[in-house]
């Protein structure tokens, strides 16, 4: 055998052996090498999300309100969406810290409780000018980088509300259906420039927000009790269960996918159960 076969040779042993040993640990390193943004990474979804970037290899940096559960090696940077300048400053200085964005979670939001009846103008304007508005100002800061990447991609946390009719959530449900349109059109806008655009629908996830919500019902506990038996599973969505479909949406497994929403919901907008017993 010469030189380059026994080097072949001894390559494929030692690719055999990585697989092997990454299969044993579960270690999934898909992502060495990319670099990401996640707002509202501080909390909930995108702290989870931000997470399992960086186990899977990202260099993260998260933009919140509040970044402090952004630990290393996650980095973190304050960032007001509502905020155009503080949006600006923020993704210009992670962009060059991290030299370079491939990967652009648009994940930071608020919700409202209420019919039409319920909210005024002001509170509207305030709720979509994070939910919606937020994510085009990031995406306008973001675009120039992804541009410069050969696996540029952008996920939106959507929500079931973008898809099923819930009660008191008219403000919220308006916000996230735009979401899921505005996806699709940017989708369709940068699909040329090599750009993917999806959004994942989570269902009611088990997440500080819905902790607070829970705390602000006459009776928590029958609250949680109605909010998991809605589910088709029975139970919320895990945190961690959105983060590995924004994950694999984000990921270059997903290369063929764009324009495209990823129910995370426990079957609640696609299956119709008969009551239990029936
Ligand atoms: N929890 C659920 O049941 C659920 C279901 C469907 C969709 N979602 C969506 O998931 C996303 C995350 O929700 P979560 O449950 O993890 O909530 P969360 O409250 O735990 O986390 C939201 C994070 O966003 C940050 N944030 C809020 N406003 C911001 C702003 N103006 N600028 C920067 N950061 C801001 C907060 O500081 C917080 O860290 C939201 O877009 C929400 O609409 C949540």
């Amino acid at each position: 055998m010469n030189g380059e076969g026994m080097n072949n040779a001894q390559r494929n042993a030692d690719e055999q052996r990585d697989g092997d040993a990454s299969r044993d640990t579960n270690e999934l390193r898909d992502l060495h090498g990319l670099k990401a943004v996640v707002t509202g990474g501080g909390s909930g979804i995108g702290l989870a999300t931000a997470r399992l970037l960086a186990a899977r290899g990202a260099d993260v940096a998260v933009l919140d309100l509040k970044p402090d559960q952004a630990k290393a090696p996650l980095r973190g940077y304050t960032a007001d969406v509502a905020d155009q300048l503080s949006v600006a400053a923020a993704v210009g200085r992670a962009a060059s810290d991290l030299d370079g964005i491939d990967i652009l979670v648009n994940n930071a939001g608020i919700g409202a409780i209420g019919t039409v009846e319920d909210n005024d103008d002001a509170e509207w304007e305030r709720v979509l000018g994070i939910n919606v508005l937020g994510m085009v100002r990031v995406s306008r800061a973001v675009l120039p980088y992804l541009r410069e990447s050969v696996h540029a991609s952008i996920v939106n946390t959507c929500s079931i509300a973008a898809t099923a009719g819930l009660p008191q959530r008219a403000l919220y449900s308006a916000s996230k259906g735009a979401v899921q349109s505005l996806t699709l059109a940017m989708a369709a806008d940068h699909v040329r420039e090599g750009i993917r655009v999806n959004c994942v629908n989570p269902g009611t996830a088990d997440t500080p927000w819905v902790g607070r919500l829970l705390d602000q019902a006459v009776d928590p506990e029958a609250e949680r009790t109605a909010l998991n038996a809605r589910q088709p599973m029975g139970r919320l969505v895990a945190a961690d269960e959105v983060a590995a479909a924004i994950a694999y949406l984000a990921s270059p497994a997903a290369a063929s996918i764009t324009g495209t929403a990823l129910a995370v919901d426990g079957g609640m907008q696609g299956l119709r159960l008969r009551p239990v017993g029936q």
